[in-house]
């Protein structure tokens, strides 16, 4: 709420908004990397080597009330994330009149579910009995999650792209995987900082690509043994990586039910999901 009521946007300023579990930490790794290329190469002492991607570009609501807008995102444009559904943004990052932009990125229900169940089983407190797949199941089936039910907050960024496509980017986890090159051009050229032919010769998208992979990520010290605040281990950000990996663990009644669920609020949006490459 007083992020809501008091955090002022400036124009050049960029959300990477994503639903939890959807490829926060990927996209803040790519963004940063992208964004400011100029001090850092990623070959040489890049900040990734050393910090959490969720160092580097923090959450609005934290980075907002730890007063950090001006000392930890100090270049300009300012990088922020955020996990809130699109309604519940500040209302200067939705005005028109200032116009800030909006990176979102999508993924597929059925991945995003697992991961978060793998997720909050790990983050769970020991006193608490272990979540089991089928209660979180239907809760995730019920709209019970953090930041809400999944469909309100990928429609509610979704349309509002459709209506303001210059200052939204909307991409998908499944998309990235399948051909990172593209849409980290796409994503360059909508921060402002399209990459030039010599950088695309000498190879600096596949450098920084490889940079943010999950499988250079997970290996760093940082995200073997670190921790972002006081409660977020970083090596439980590093799963598979992988797109389909909920044919492992979802039963076809349970897949059903989320069919159902999907098509009865979803439908008729024009979005539609990947669920394997
Ligand atoms: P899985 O649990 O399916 O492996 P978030 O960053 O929003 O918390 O999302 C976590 C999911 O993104 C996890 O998915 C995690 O493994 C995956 N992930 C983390 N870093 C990644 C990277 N660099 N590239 C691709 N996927 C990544």
């Amino acid at each position: 709420m007083a992020v809501r009521q008091h955090f002022q946007a400036r124009q050049n300023d960029i959300t990477l908004a994503v639903f939890p579990k959807s490829g926060t930490t990927w996209l803040k790794a790519l963004a940063f990397s992208i964004l400011h290329r100029q001090h850092y190469t990623p070959s040489q002492n890049h900040p990734l080597l050393t910090s959490n991607p969720h160092t580097l570009v923090p959450f609005l609501g934290k980075a907002f009330l730890d007063q950090d807008l001006t000392s930890n995102i100090a270049h300009s444009p300012r990088l922020f994330s955020t996990h809130t559904p699109y309604h519940a943004l500040p209302p200067s990052i939705k005005s028109f009149a200032i116009g800030c932009r909006i990176v979102y990125l999508c993924r597929n229900p059925y991945d995003t579910f697992i991961s978060a169940w793998h997720f909050f089983t790990k983050a769970r407190p020991d006193n608490l009995e272990p979540l089991s797949l089928n209660d979180a199941f239907d809760m995730y089936c019920r709209g019970v999650f953090a930041y809400g039910p999944f469909w309100d907050h990928v429609l509610g960024y979704w349309k509002e792209s459709l209506e303001r496509p210059q200052k939204f980017l909307f991409l998908t986890y499944e998309d990235l995987k399948d051909n990172p090159i593209l849409h980290m051009k796409r994503l360059a050229e909508f921060m402002g900082v399209p990459f030039s032919v010599e950088e695309e010769k000498e190879g600096l998208i596949e450098e920084i690509s490889r940079l943010c992979s999950i499988n250079n990520l997970r290996e760093l010290d940082v995200n073997k043994t670190g921790k972002t605040g006081s409660l977020l281990v970083n090596k439980t950000l590093f799963r598979k990586g992988e797109v389909g990996d909920w044919v492992n663990s979802l039963t076809p009644e349970m897949v059903e039910r989320l069919d159902k669920i999907i098509k009865e609020k979803m439908d008729g949006f024009g979005l539609t999901f990947k669920t394997s490459l």
